[in-house]
């Protein structure tokens, strides 16, 4: 499998892929000021849940570098103004703000604006580690899930392009084609703006697995019809109770998967539960430019002034998830125990509730 580096860190820039052009066009950005990088967040050039993560540290400690003030509170003050700007791009995905949060905490022991500085790259570089190692065991995790021979429906993109790692859902899959499972995937296209069709499809063809690409009106058919084994998402906000925010159009599949004995499952590292909110009642849900709507790919679809809705999550509660694949193991009903207990030290969380082998 050829690896995708949708972000890398090269001292004094950001490279990205612009995933809002692809697949057509593999084109690389080279993102220098905060400005940018927000603006590569806000027009989902970069996106996914862990990689807007990653994304927002590198962003800070890349503007942190630039910042030219001399006394600490002064300094301090500039950067948390950066900070909130960048975490304020994209609301529902959690692993941002959480990021953010993780690179100014760090600043808080440093006494002089060297060592602010490059503490701050040290922890951008540590948090990107962290996540893909963190995809990477919970790929292994949940494809044990995963039988050979299944046919697995997924939606939007949670692969390398949405992690920087080696992808959530897709991780899953792809774990179990590594372990010689045979795997088939049927991606939505993910209307509006078609991270299935343009990326998931894109991705798994790069990794020679099979795909078929379905409108998002389709899958209760072939759900229906008992084509589909099993439903695998990401997720951009779990909450404490096992609510799941992610693309629009994942809780209609959580539904739609419950209603045909399908088993729904979402995978997502740590960094992507939301342990402050007790339900999913309150996760910031994400409205887009209408647009995206009445145009694809800005190709006017509506006719002028037809008004349009754009939000760009839901939350799937959490009666219809089967399972909350980790890095610290699988999570399953009643959610409040089991996902607290991914929290715990390791000695204390393989006992009951969830575990690395359900
Ligand atoms: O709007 P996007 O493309 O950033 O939405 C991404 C998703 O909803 C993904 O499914 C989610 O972030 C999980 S990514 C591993």
């Amino acid at each position: 499998m050829q690896t995708i580096e949708p972000i890398e860190w090269l001292h004094g820039k950001i490279r990205i892929i612009d995933q809002s052009r692809l697949p057509h066009q593999e084109v690389q950005l080279e993102l220098a000021g905060y400005e940018e990088v927000a603006e590569a967040i806000k027009m989902l050039r970069i996106r996914g849940a862990p990689l807007i993560g990653i994304a927002g540290a590198y962003g800070l400690a890349l503007c942190a570098q630039s910042i030219e003030i001399k006394s600490r509170p002064r300094f301090l003050r500039e950067l948390h103004r950066i900070a909130e700007a960048l975490a304020s791009t994209r609301p529902t995905a959690v692993n941002l703000r959480w990021a953010i949060d993780r690179m100014l905490a760090t600043t808080e022991t440093k006494r002089d604006i060297a060592a602010i500085k490059s503490a701050l790259i040290i922890e951008a570089r540590a948090i990107h580690d962290e996540e893909r190692e963190a995809t990477t065991r919970l790929s292994r995790l949940g494809a044990a899930l995963i039988k050979d021979g299944f046919t697995v429906l997924t939606h939007c993109n949670a692969g390398a392009l949405a992690t920087g790692g080696y992808g959530t859902a897709l991780g899953v899959i792809k774990a179990a084609r590594e372990q010689g499972k045979h795997i088939d995937v049927i991606a939505t296209e993910t209307r509006p703006l078609l991270q299935g069709a343009r990326l998931t499809a894109w991705e798994l063809r790069r990794d020679g697995i099979p795909v078929t690409l379905i409108t998002d009106s389709m899958a209760g058919h072939f759900l229906s019809r008992r084509k589909i084994d099993c439903v695998i998402t990401g997720a951009d906000r779990i909450a404490a109770n096992g609510d799941t925010a992610n693309k629009i159009g994942t809780y209609t599949l959580a539904v739609l998967a419950n209603e045909n004995d399908v088993p729904f499952y979402a995978a997502a590292p740590l960094s992507t539960i939301d342990r402050s909110l007790p339900s999913g009642d309150r996760i910031p849900i994400e409205e887009r430019d209408p647009e995206e709507v009445t145009c694809i790919q800005g190709v006017p679809v509506a006719a002028p002034g037809v008004r349009a809705a754009n939000p760009a999550f839901d939350v799937t509660p959490h009666r219809y998830v089967s399972a909350i694949i980790t890095e610290h193991g699988i999570a399953r009903k009643p959610y409040k125990a089991s996902i607290a207990k991914l929290f715990r030290p390791p000695q204390t969380r393989t006992k009951g509730g969830s575990s690395g082998r359900s």
